[in-house]
């Protein structure tokens, strides 16, 4: 187990693999610990924001550590790079997957990032997911205010261009939590998917989306889902709460621990919804 690419992980079963941002080593370890409670494959992603972080290279380090020492197999994966060194950085620290994002480029300049990006990293072993169309919406601090759908038409030509292990869509799915309720285009999904054919198709900002809009997006072809915003209120809450119990102890080491355990169970719930649990749906 341990270890493995985009490519590998997504062709395990013929569910959605569930990738969660992480921050920490606790964090890191609660997503590791409810995919092996689970029994089923993860993807531990960081963004390009925090592993950009003074120090952070260590909490790469530790992903790193933690996939190889996994009982179920784990894809250690950068997430939303705009750049071509920071992509380097992440291979360098022994990421199995990076994401160039050039959606806020021309499809031309997205085409021409992408194929540099894919170069370097598939010649070492490491796949690489992009993206067409932009999400709106805050990812840890960055904020996107308008959307771009992803156009159908360009997919053909992006795909033909290029040699990516994953594509990430818009489909009115955003970053952060939703102002109301979220409305997935769904024929856009289809159409995509139709033209996509064997390229995984990635649906980003999964924090508040629902049960059933999950399921139709993996039905219609979904094979990978972020979740971020989810993993952080989930640990912030069971910090708060932990903390709320007995104030004056300031327990460094309890606290943490709790945060892992809410992460863990959190993780496993959506592992199993996205692997098995939305055929129900269907
Ligand atoms: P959310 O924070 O909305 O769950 O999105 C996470 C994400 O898509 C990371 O790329």
């Amino acid at each position: 187990m341990g270890l493995v690419t985009l490519k590998e992980i997504l062709k395990i079963h013929d569910g959605a693999v569930g990738a969660f941002s992480t921050y920490d080593q606790y964090s890191a370890q609660g997503i590791i610990e409810g995919a092996e409670e689970a029994g089923l494959p993860v993807i531990l992603m960081i963004g390009s924001g925090p592993l950009n972080k003074p120090g952070n290279d260590y909490v790469g380090q530790i992903m790193v550590q933690l996939a190889k020492e996994a009982s179920v197999p784990v894809c250690v994966f950068l997430d939303h790079s705009k750049d071509y060194k920071t992509c380097l950085k992440a291979i360098k620290l022994g990421f199995s997957a990076v994401m160039i994002d050039g959606s806020h480029l021309s499809l031309e300049e997205n085409i021409a990032i992408t194929n540099k990006v894919t170069e370097a990293a598939q010649a070492l072993g490491v796949s690489v997911e992009a993206e067409l169309g932009a999400l709106a919406g805050i990812e840890d601090g960055e904020e996107v205010k308008q959307a771009k759908m992803t156009d159908p038409t360009h997919v053909e030509e992006f795909l033909g261009k290029t040699d990516v292990d994953g594509l990430a869509v818009s489909i009115g799915n955003a970053h952060g939590l939703y102002k109301g309720e979220p409305k997935l285009d769904f024929e856009r999904l289809q159409t995509i998917a139709g033209i996509s054919q064997d390229v995984p198709l990635i649906l980003h900002g999964g924090t508040g989306l629902t049960l059933a809009q999950f399921a139709k997006g993996v039905e219609l072809g979904i094979k990978k889902i972020n979740i971020g915003t989810e993993v952080k209120k989930t640990y912030i809450e069971a910090f708060i709460n932990t903390h709320e119990k007995n104030v004056s102890s300031y327990d460094m080491v309890e606290i943490p621990q709790a945060c892992k355990k809410a992460v863990a169970k959190m993780v496993k719930e959506n592992l199993e919804f996205f692997a098995n649990g939305w055929r129900k749906l269907i």
